[in-house]
């Protein structure tokens, strides 16, 4: 069985990871993996593939970024000539990015069944183009692997049927359990930047509804500003958010806040287990705090993965203001949730396979 897994974008190289080290255990299952090309920085693409052992991508498309509809137009175009010529049994895709939909788009059309990882999930707020693109990708679908009960009952609630849905749990679990280790070994981030575990705030920013909204945009820098005044806070800045800044000449808002480039998965998941709290708009960061047992606050009116805020991991801070967003840290840090099993054991990727296989 030939499989053509498309990728584009940093949170999809860490779920792939995991996934195509069990493809690649299975000696009747061939996968190319295509990278779309929507992210291209190497720090936003090529460490995934060395430090993950990802295989290099047998295509890379190199889309690079623009407007919603120029970029998926020139994905799909560029996909459906791939797929054409490689004839795949199954594409694979992952999330909710715009490579995910095009890569859904570009199989159906062909008639290419398509599975899809992280189905099901729902924020309910159309404006997002990740909710547009998860929508249309679960319709799209032929398998859907859900990561939680919340993503399977959505599913269910769209009229999907039951057979093509497989609660398999979360793949970034997989890849947080199996590299977690290998932070503790070999990351040297938190003695770069002079951290002392537990004694740091981290925050990642990158979610079009905040970069987008300069007002948004303000309340979580001043913030993260004011609170840097307490307890350092360690930012590792999207280039979408760098180019927000710059455009706008507003990178006196950082004042405080240590701000470094993009970093690798392994001093990622170092910064995320030492951290006294993490600060984010990330969905993957949000449940690796939560991997990691950290508290988190989400800067944003609502989350996905809504099972962490139940648990009392997550607590959800809409960016109006900055004091709203300092006082919201402050009150959660040392703060714990409840214990539970939301995302599975761990084996997702295998059990994938195992479904894809049969
Ligand atoms: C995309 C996904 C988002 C996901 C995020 C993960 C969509 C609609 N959005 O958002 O769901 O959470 O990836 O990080 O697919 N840029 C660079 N270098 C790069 C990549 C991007 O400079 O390597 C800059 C460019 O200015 C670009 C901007 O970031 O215009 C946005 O990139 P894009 O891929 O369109 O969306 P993300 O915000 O990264
Ligand atoms: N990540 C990383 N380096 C960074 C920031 C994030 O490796 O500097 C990882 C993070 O650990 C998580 C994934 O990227 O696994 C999340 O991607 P992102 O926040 O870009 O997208 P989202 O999950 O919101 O779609």
């Amino acid at each position: 069985m030939k499989i053509c897994t498309v990728i584009g974008a940093r949170p999809q190289f860490i779920k792939a990871a995991s996934v195509s080290r069990a493809l690649s255990a299975v000696p009747d299952i061939r996968e190319l993996l295509i990278h779309t090309g929507q992210h291209y920085d190497s720090n936003m693409s090529d460490v995934f593939f060395s430090e993950l052992g990802i295989p290099a991508p047998s295509h890379n498309l190199g889309i690079g970024s623009g407007n919603h509809g120029a970029q998926t137009g020139r994905m799909l175009e560029a996909l459906e000539q791939v797929m054409l010529k490689e004839k795949p049994d199954w594409v694979l895709v992952y999330g909710d990015t715009n490579s995910t939909l095009a890569g859904a788009l570009a199989a159906v059309k062909l008639h290419i069944p398509v599975a899809h990882v992280e189905a099901g999930l729902r924020s309910f707020n159309k404006c997002m183009p990740e909710e547009i693109n998860r929508i249309l990708t679960d319709h799209a679908a032929d398998l859907l692997f859900t990561p939680t009960t919340t993503a399977t009952r959505h599913l269910e609630r769209e009229g999907i049927s039951p057979a093509l849905i497989d609660q398999t749990g979360d793949v970034m679990y997989d890849a947080a359990l199996y590299f977690g280790d290998l932070a503790l070994r070999k990351s040297g981030i938190l003695h770069t930047q002079r951290l002392n575990p537990g004694q740091y705030i981290l925050s990642t920013v990158h979610r079009a509804e905040n970069t987008d909204n300069p007002d948004r945009l303000a309340a979580i820098l001043e913030g993260l500003s004011t609170i840097s005044a307490e307890i350092p806070v360690i930012l590792p800045m999207h280039p979408r958010t760098r180019a927000t800044l710059e455009r706008a000449g507003r990178q006196s808002l950082l004042r405080g806040i240590t701000l470094i480039d993009p970093v690798g998965y392994i001093d990622m998941i170092m910064l995320e287990r030492n951290a006294a709290l993490i600060a984010t708009d990330s969905g993957g960061v949000q449940k690796e705090a939560y991997f990691f047992q950290r508290p988190c606050v989400t800067l944003r009116n609502e989350t996905e993965w809504v099972e962490l805020v139940e648990m009392g991991w997550n607590t959800l801070c809409p960016p109006e203001s900055g004091q709203a967003v300092a006082s919201s840290i402050l009150r959660q840090i040392g703060t714990a949730g409840q214990t539970g099993t939301p995302y599975g054991e761990g084996d997702s990727a295998d059990r994938i396979v195992r479904r894809l296989a049969s």
